[in-house]
């Protein structure tokens, strides 16, 4: 979870209704495949679970995340794992990872060559990233029910997220070097935790910045006209869903040239 320049993340509120965002971030750990002693990165760590997770493998895993607010409640989830508060956009560590690991962070980042190019530094040749985002049109519903209220009201809608396309994203890892071994993009429905305010408290916790600046009663009247258009297609069987789109990628930074022509000789 990388929030750029504050930090505007309410990691106790993170955890408490908004865990599904590591819970379904299983998966990608078993994609990772994680080995007793690999050194791994957890870029955009939040909170730490996907961390101890990882590092319950036996991998020596460190956390990296951009808010205070995430990392301070990460080190009291796991004291005894590492942790490091940081860009992505801008990172270095002296030793080489043998993987970068991420979920659902990249998708905050606009800069996603930056991101990559961190990442190649990072990583020894033959390193893994493995990663899982929003991809082209998630959230689509919402998104569209949010922009549409503001430019009615006469206010700009500048969307906070990043969605590439799977085939943008692999010519972005390829322009760095990768091998893209597996891009694959699914429907991931996700239900909200709360019953009545789930929708509300997704909005408070992760599409804030559309409404800064917009005074409260005006906010509350949007936010109240939002829910009401999205009701019909979001509110499923007592509870809302968010209308979630992943790419998951698995790819690899092949061993220079040089190596190849070496290991040929044998
Ligand atoms: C996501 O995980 O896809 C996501 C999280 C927050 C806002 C938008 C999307």
């Amino acid at each position: 979870m990388t929030a750029g320049q504050r930090d505007r993340w309410d990691s106790s509120l993170y955890d408490d209704r908004h865990s599904f965002v590591w819970r379904a971030g299983a998966g990608l750990v078993e994609l990772l495949s994680p080995k007793t002693g690999e050194r791994i990165l957890d870029l955009g760590c939040g909170t730490g679970h996907l961390t101890a997770t990882i590092a319950a493998a036996g991998a020596e895993v460190t956390g990296l995340d951009s808010s205070i607010s995430m990392i301070a409640q990460a080190r009291q989830n796991f004291p005894g794992l590492k942790f490091s508060l940081a860009d992505a956009r801008n990172f270095r560590f002296d030793e080489p990872f043998d993987a970068v690991f991420s979920n659902a962070a990249l998708h905050w980042i606009h800069d996603a060559g930056a991101v990559v190019k961190c990442v190649v530094a990072a990583l020894r040749p033959g390193g893994r990233f493995v990663l899982e985002m929003g991809v082209q049109g998630n959230v689509g519903r919402i998104r569209h029910a949010i922009e549409a209220a503001l430019t009615e009201a006469g206010r700009s809608s500048k969307c906070p997220w990043f969605y590439p396309s799977a085939g943008e994203y692999a010519s972005l890892l390829e322009s760095h070097g990768f091998e893209v071994r597996m891009a694959q993009t699914f429907d991931r429905w996700t239900k909200l935790e709360h019953p009545e305010r789930g929708l509300r408290e997704w909005f408070e916790m992760f599409a804030g910045t559309y409404f800064e600046g917009v005074p409260a009663a005006e906010r509350e009247n949007m936010l109240r006209t939002i829910e009401e258009r999205l009701h019909p297609e979001l509110y499923r069987d007592g509870f809302w869903w968010a209308d979630y789109r992943r790419l998951r990628v698995e790819s690899v930074l092949p061993f220079h040239d040089e190596h190849w022509s070496d290991s040929r000789a044998f």
